[in-house]
């Protein structure tokens, strides 16, 4: 059977950050399976390693420690794999993490930190790596955001601000990147079965329960499944991919009947707190 990404892969490099878990892990997995040498980047350089060592061709992916909080720390990254292999083609900004909560127990640290992994470390990748590519002539930018980034939603104010601002990002650079060869995708899926789903509950947030709940589904998204949707969007020159189809429904639905969305999510918000006595 021929494969959906063709030879779009092959011999390429790229750089995948949040490697070391969920949606990174299998990014860089089905990568090498397509025929990319990976760098697996991770703040956490030991959960890379794991990737790294699990792939049937590990000496085609490289686990690196990265904090892509770090501007320096990402261009030095970027620079040495264009130094050892003559390009980037792809810059994979996917590192991220979640906050859900009342928008009132936030700190200020919660927020800034959001803010600059989500934010600032996409912004990073974006500075260190499309240079290259304009360069190049070539190459393709590809940022996770997520179905948050296209549908506000309340206990999730700082992610949903985070993943705006990535898809309004992506949109932005592809119309300009676009005379340079260069390609820009943004990915926004609703609920995917990682760690991510249970971390970062502030107060009473339910993680899991609120994301499934959210968009009335028992099951969440496989990751690997996601990985493969990926590679085919950036193959076919996808500008943003949204899934699953019932996420793709309801964006749809988001734009042409606004108000309908919201008063759903404001009973969902309600519902989800009321039977709490925090406030
Ligand atoms: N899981 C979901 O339901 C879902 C849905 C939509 C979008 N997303 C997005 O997908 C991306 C990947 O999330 P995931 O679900 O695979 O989560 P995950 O927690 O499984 O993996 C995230 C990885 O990012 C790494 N990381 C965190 N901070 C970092 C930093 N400063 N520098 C480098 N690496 C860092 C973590 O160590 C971890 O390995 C995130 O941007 C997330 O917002 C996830």
């Amino acid at each position: 059977m021929k494969s959906p990404t063709g030879a779009r892969f092959l011999g390429r490099t790229a750089i995948v950050t949040g490697g070391g878990s969920g949606i990174g892990a299998a990014l860089t997995r089905a990568l090498v399976a397509a025929g990319t040498e990976v760098w697996c980047a991770d703040i956490d350089l030991a959960a890379a390693e794991r990737v790294v060592e699990s792939i049937a061709r590990p000496d085609k992916a490289s686990a690196v420690r990265l904090d892509v909080c770090d501007a320096d720390a990402v261009r030095d990254l970027v620079e040495a794999v264009v130094a050892a292999r003559g390009r980037i083609d792809f810059m994979f900004n996917n590192a991220g993490i979640v906050i859900g909560g009342r928008t009132q127990l936030l700190a200020l640290e919660q927020w800034n930190r959001i803010i600059d992994i989500n934010l600032r470390g996409v912004v990073h990748g974006v500075h260190a790596a499309y240079p290259h590519m304009i360069a190049a002539r070539g190459g393709h930018i590809v940022n996770t955001a997520s179905a948050a980034g296209l549908m506000a939603s309340g206990l999730l104010t700082s992610y949903s601000a985070t993943k705006f601002a990535v898809v309004g990002l992506s949109n932005a650079l592809r119309s300009e990147a676009a005379q340079y060869g260069v390609g820009v995708t943004v990915v926004c899926p609703s609920a995917v079965e990682t760690p991510l789903l249970e971390t970062g509950k502030v107060g009473d947030f339910r993680g899991r329960d609120f994301f499934l709940g959210a968009e009335n589904s028992t099951r969440a998204y496989s990751p690997e499944r996601l990985a493969e949707e990926v590679l085919a969007a950036v193959a076919r020159g996808d500008g943003v991919l949204v899934v699953p189809r019932r996420t793709r429904i309801g964006w749809f639905v988001s734009r042409i009947a606004p108000r309908f969305i919201e008063r759903r999510l404001i009973d969902f918000v309600r519902r989800q707190t009321s039977s709490s006595s925090v406030t």
